[in-house]
């Protein structure tokens, strides 16, 4: 927090600091770039602008804001959740109770499953998308902002996050090829896709105690438990997703780390054909793809 002795008309620079001395004492583990993009986000203002103006006086009504915010990073709210919006694949997304921030690891999925949209568009005009689980919005809205032709549609178990997922899709001006379905999994799912993609719950029940508090205090539950092994919502994806992907489609499915050998084994088991292993930025197993196998098209 910028301490109470710092006055109005201070420089962005003074602020910055404040914030960063203040997050160090803390404890929270990026300081500088949380400092900056408090303020940024804040000041609605990007970090080159930071950099270029960096002796701008902040006034009174943007300190008191800046201190607020302070004091909730220090309570271990994430940066993205008090701002109420994060940046994902090119888009701004707003974030809401019952929406997990989507993560820069989920871009790697995102990245796995364009190539094959694309394609599929400029094939047959069109690709018909589902996203299980779709939070926010940001895989489905990530590659219909990608695809001109796409159409998509998003699927939780979660109102909350179906609202905020419609009003990120007219953020990202793509309301008109997005629809919203409240189902568990493929309850209430009718009609075919050429391409479904889901990141869903993962975490072991087990293991949210333990995990940071920004993700266990922050995150929904439904947005992290995964069951005993954290594999349920894979076994309901597997059991009823051939009825729903299209001849020639793609099924691609988000994992934890260490979760590709039993992930690729459950659908393998339902019948379709791993296609694809892909990892993240950090080298780790992220994604599998999958299409029908031969005897399942
Ligand atoms: C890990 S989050 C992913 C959110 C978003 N797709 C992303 O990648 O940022 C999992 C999502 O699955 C939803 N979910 C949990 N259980 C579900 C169920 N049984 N059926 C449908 N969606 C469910 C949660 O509400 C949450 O939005």
């Amino acid at each position: 927090m910028p301490d109470e002795g710092l006055p109005a008309g201070s420089t962005r620079d003074a602020l910055v600091a404040e914030l960063k001395r203040r997050f160090e004492t803390e404890g929270l583990p990026e300081p500088d770039s949380d400092a900056r993009a408090l303020v940024c986000g804040l000041l609605d203002i990007g970090l080159t602008e930071l950099v270029l103006d960096r002796e701008a006086p902040v006034s009174a009504n943007e300190l008191e804001q800046v201190r607020a915010a302070a004091a909730r990073r220090c309570g271990r709210e994430p940066v993205h959740r008090i701002l109420g919006h994060r940046p994902f694949f090119g888009l701004d997304l707003a974030l809401s109770a019952e929406t997990l921030e989507p993560r820069p690891d989920t871009e790697t999925l995102v990245r796995a499953v364009l190539p094959f949209a694309k394609n599929h568009a400029a094939q047959n005009g069109g690709c018909r998308l589902l996203d299980l689980g779709t939070g926010s919005g940001a895989i489905c809205l990530a590659v219909l902002s990608e695809v001109a032709t796409a159409r998509g549609v998003g699927s939780d178990i979660s109102e909350d996050a179906l609202r905020t997922a419609r009003d990120n899709a007219r953020r990202a001006g793509v309301r008109n090829r997005f629809e919203t379905v409240k189902s568990a999994w493929f309850t209430n799912i009718e009609g075919v896709f050429d391409l479904i993609v889901s990141n869903p719950p993962y975490i072991p029940t087990g293991e949210i105690a333990g995990l940071e508090p920004e993700v266990r205090d922050f995150d929904p539950v439904a947005a992290l438990d995964g069951g005993p092994d954290g594999l349920d919502a894979y076994r309901a994806i597997a059991a009823r997703a051939n009825a729903h992907l299209a001849p020639g489609g793609r099924i691609a499915v988000e994992t934890g780390f260490d979760q590709h050998c039993a992930v690729a084994a459950l659908f393998e088991e339902a019948s379709f054909l791993l296609l694809e292993r892909v990892r993240d930025f950090g080298g780790n197993d992220r994604v599998l793809v999958f299409s029908k196998s031969a005897s399942g098209q």
